[in-house]
């Protein structure tokens, strides 16, 4: 049997990954300031991660969500901690696409209506209402197409002013900074409003975190430089440092109903001891304040490089814009200078390292790319 052929990959097999580095397997070290797609939060094989994980696979990898769970609640009450929402409660799921799939299902729930707004560029996943939600319609299949959802221009109060007031919205799902969309940050003042008039028509306001959150703005939550709480946060990527594991943190104002919501594998044990190991690492090694300082001092060191026109950024979600197409550039960076990027369109580089990087590896990416622009 052959792979469904989905993805454009390199021809790069790697095998080991410690710290900000992976090797592929002839032995060539990387410096990974792609973090495998924003998802390396800890570093790559932490050993306090990799202990977490043995010693749980070795009791009990997996039972379902009919028996009690302690792990689970563990997760919960740290996450609270944490990220200041002691008092939202937490369902745990799989993947990026079905936390949104399930805030989107509680919000529908919760005020009765269908109709969501999203916004130009924005990306949630590709199942179907996160897809629908998606503003790509390559990746939008007919039934997905269910005709629920308005793209607004991000930052545009009057526009989004003028589609809520019709008062028959459901939810508005917003990135805490746009990813694929390529480093889009709402403003404070816009999320301020947005938050307001979701108050005013009894909308729910549902936050994407699953890229920006878990401290790569530089905060726990992106949303938390506009100082505004959201109804519902998705969460995912680094949650798990790659274990497969998401969730939504759930405004204490929804009612759980028996059945309403449900998962086989969401929250396992196995999971749950991963999603464990990364917030202990995040609070030991104070990754948020690093992420923040390391952000700020990778975009001042940028911001002077050739050709670049513009970075943009919080913490270690940074966006370098060039005047034209980079493709070769980041190939010409993966393959003479060994270090993964991230791109967004045809002419953003995207930086997402593991929020743990130090300064002699940001500045390892400086000298790298810098060489690699003016050698071009
Ligand atoms: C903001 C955002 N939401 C949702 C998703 C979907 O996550 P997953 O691929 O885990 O389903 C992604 C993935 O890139 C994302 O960046």
């Amino acid at each position: 049997m052959e792979l469904f052929n989905v993805y454009p990959i390199f021809d790069i097999n790697i095998v080991k990954g410690e710290g900000s580095y992976v090797w592929d397997e002839k032995g060539n070290k990387y410096l990974d300031f792609y973090g495998g797609h924003a998802v390396i939060s800890i570093g790559h094989s932490h050993p306090k991660y990799v202990e977490r994980i043995s010693d749980q696979v070795s009791k009990l990898g997996f039972y379902s969500n009919s028996v009690i769970n302690e792990l689970q609640k563990e997760v919960a009450k740290k996450l609270g901690k944490i990220s200041g929402y002691n008092d939202y409660s937490l369902f745990l799921v799989n993947s990026g696409a079905e936390a949104n799939e399930n805030a989107l299902k509680l919000a529908s729930f919760y005020n009765g209506r269908t109709k969501v707004i999203s916004f130009s560029k924005a990306f949630h996943g590709r199942t179907s209402l996160a897809v629908e939600v998606t503003d790509n319609p390559a990746i939008i299949a007919p039934i997905n197409n269910n005709e629920n959802v308005s793209f607004l221009p991000l930052n545009n109060i009057n526009v989004f002013e003028e589609e809520i007031k019709k008062r028959d919205v459901c939810a508005v799902i917003i990135e805490g900074i746009q990813g694929v969309g390529g480093i889009k940050i709402p403003n404070n003042d816009f999320l301020q409003a947005v938050r307001k008039l979701c108050d005013e028509t009894n909308t729910v306001l549902i936050l994407d975190e699953i890229q920006s959150g878990y401290g790569r703005s530089g905060k726990f939550f992106a949303h938390q430089y506009a100082k505004i709480k959201p109804d519902l946060i998705t969460v995912a990527k680094g949650i798990g440092n790659g274990f497969p594991l998401s969730g939504v943190l759930i405004h204490p104002k929804f009612n759980p109903t028996y059945g309403m919501l449900g998962t086989t594998f969401g929250g396992n044990h196995l999971a749950c001891a991963a999603a464990l190991a990364v917030l202990e690492v995040m609070e030991e090694e104070s990754l948020v304040d690093n992420s923040k300082d390391m952000g700020e001092y990778l975009m001042n060191q940028l911001k002077d490089l050739p050709q670049i026109k513009e970075v943009r950024g919080r913490g270690l979600m940074i966006g370098l814009e060039f005047d034209t197409p980079i493709k070769d550039l980041r190939k010409k960076l993966l393959h003479e200078k060994k270090v993964f990027t991230g791109i967004s369109g045809e002419k953003v580089l995207r930086l997402l390292p593991p929020l743990s990087i130090t300064k002699n590896e940001a500045d390892l990416f400086v000298k790298s790319l810098r060489e690699t622009i003016t050698e071009k």
